[in-house]
């Protein structure tokens, strides 16, 4: 399909639902308009959105120098679709003296304080970093030609390269960001990076608990926590030391990262429950060319050949699981595009619990469908702990899911930053009379609106999630791991 065909198609949708106002419904309002392209946006949590626009026109402002480029700063919501790339208009009055008074820089610019900002057009999906030209022609049914891939239209116009930033020279002959950055444009972006650095910096102080005994800078990278958290989990609930085999229910946990350290690295058997696909790291795959390396050996040790064993379900899962998951990360990247359907927005918009009962008593898919080759033919598979991926969400015992887990009967319930299902496993536990830890992450106070602390508050920020979760039992203990962001514990052990 020609490219200017697609946009139309594109449009259409887009104008399906909502997202685009073309006609003069967006002049209203009284106030002054400006519409341009999103170059970058920082959302600083709810109730503050910072979106840099590049104007059509310039803005005329108070100091009296026409500018094109607003700073604008918002109380609003700003939906995802309002991404770098997309065309939109919006509401502004020039900010305060007092306002400008606090302002750490002075980039060139208007600042401004925006409202009622409409998308006029979405994103080129050209304009989102890693979407490749292979990934289109696979899985974008037609509705872009790749041809325009690295066209004026393309990538090129957007980012900065980072090793550019950097001031070194770029070796990535597949590079498609920008490499021809004035020296002013240099510097503007490595103080608009710093200021990011800071405003991260400061974000982390503040969310700092006086109870963590861990200081940050002896904390772990949050990559690490997977294996912290499953050691921990392995010595407190004793998985390794029982008499008898093991099972744990790891809730939410993404890709598997979790998962593959208490099943691969310790030898505990698990089932994940999580919708998306699973998938095997660079460094994942490493450790199991190692163990089958050590594990396929004629005078293999058993315990290297149920390690070995192991690792095999997990090749075997991500085999299965390699074209689905490459087809949702493509929905991912490019959901807030031009070429999304709504069905695509759904599939990344964090949901609700579902109350229709037919979502709850859906069926769901079991991996490894089949038995890996090495292990159908190996005497010693039997001894080798058992991996499950349910490919579904878990929101409560009462579904088929839950029935499923009930039959499995896992000893311990485990959710690592497990999102909306976090009260789920706590719930869930605590009915099962088993053990779990979670370490709870985002609250969603817009998906949970009924949730009240024990002294009847709404359950909107960090803490009164953590107050609201602790006051279901108190059994529930809480602890902290030593790695980087959120690392609370709570937690529940059973005799
Ligand atoms: C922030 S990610 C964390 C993934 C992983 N635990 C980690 O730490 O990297 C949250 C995950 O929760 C999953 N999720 C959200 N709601 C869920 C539910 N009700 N049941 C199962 N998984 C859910 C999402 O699909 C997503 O993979």
């Amino acid at each position: 399909m020609a490219t200017m065909g697609v946009e139309r198609v594109a449009f259409a949708r887009a104008r399906q639902r909502g997202t685009v106002v073309r006609a003069r419904a967006d002049e209203g309002g009284g106030g002054r308009r400006a519409r341009g392209t999103v170059r970058r946006v920082a959302r600083m949590g709810r109730g503050l959105t910072f979106v840099d626009v590049e104007c059509d026109d310039a803005l005329k402002t108070r100091g009296g120098r026409g500018t094109s480029t607003a700073f604008v700063k918002t109380s609003e919501r700003v939906g995802r679709g309002v991404r770098p790339g997309a065309r939109v208009s919006f509401a502004w009055t020039e900010q305060d003296e007092a306002e400008r008074a606090t302002r750490r820089d002075d980039r060139d610019g208007a600042y401004v304080d925006g409202s009622e900002i409409v998308i006029l057009d979405p994103a080129p999906v050209m304009s989102v970093a890693n979407v490749r030209k292979e990934m289109l022609e696979r899985f974008g049914g037609g509705l872009i030609d790749p041809s325009s891939v690295g066209s004026a239209r393309g990538m090129s116009s957007f980012g900065l390269c980072k090793a550019t930033l950097r001031g070194e020279q770029c070796r990535d002959p597949n590079c498609v960001r920008r490499h021809d950055a004035s020296d002013e444009e240099l510097r503007l972006a490595r103080e608009s990076r710093e200021r990011a650095r800071e405003r991260s910096r400061r974000a982390i102080e503040a969310e700092r608990s006086d109870d963590d005994p861990h200081g940050e800078a002896n904390k772990e990278a949050k990559c690490v926590s997977d294996r912290l958290f499953a050691e921990w989990c392995v010595e407190t609930f004793g998985l390794k030391t029982s008499e008898k085999d093991t099972l744990v229910a790891d809730i939410a946990g993404g890709s598997g990262t979790l998962s593959f350290e208490f099943h691969v690295n310790n030898g505990v058997g698990c089932v994940l429950v999580e919708p998306r696909c699973v998938s095997l790291t660079p460094r994942q795959r490493a450790t199991w060319n190692n163990l089958r390396r050590r594990g396929a050996r004629e005078d293999a040790k058993p315990a290297a050949r149920e390690a070995w064993l192991r690792s095999e379900l997990w090749v075997k899962c991500a085999d299965e699981q390699n074209e689905t998951r490459m087809k949702e990360h493509f929905t991912r990247l490019t959901a807030y595009t031009e070429i999304a359907t709504d069905e695509d927005v759904n599939a990344v918009s964090a949901a609700a619990p579902p109350s229709d009962r037919s979502v709850l008593d859906a069926h769901f898919e079991e991996f490894p469908r089949a038995v890996p080759r090495a292990i159908a033919g190996c005497d010693a598979a039997v001894n080798v702990a058992p991996f499950t991926h349910v490919r579904a969400e878990f929101w409560s015992l009462d579904s088929s899911v839950g029935e499923k887990l009930k039959r499995m009967r896992p000893d311990v319930l485990v959710g690592m930053h497990a999102d909306q299902a976090t009260e789920a496993i706590i719930d869930a536990a605590l009915a099962l009379n088993v053990g779990f830890a979670v370490v709870p992450c985002c609250t969603f106070p817009e998906l949970f609106p009924h949730r009240r602390t024990p002294t009847g508050g709404p359950v909107s920020s960090y803490s009164d999630f953590i107050e609201y979760l602790c006051a279901k039992d108190p059994s529930i203990q809480r602890t902290f791991l030593p790695f980087k962001g959120r690392n609370q514990v709570l937690f529940r052990t059973v005799d």
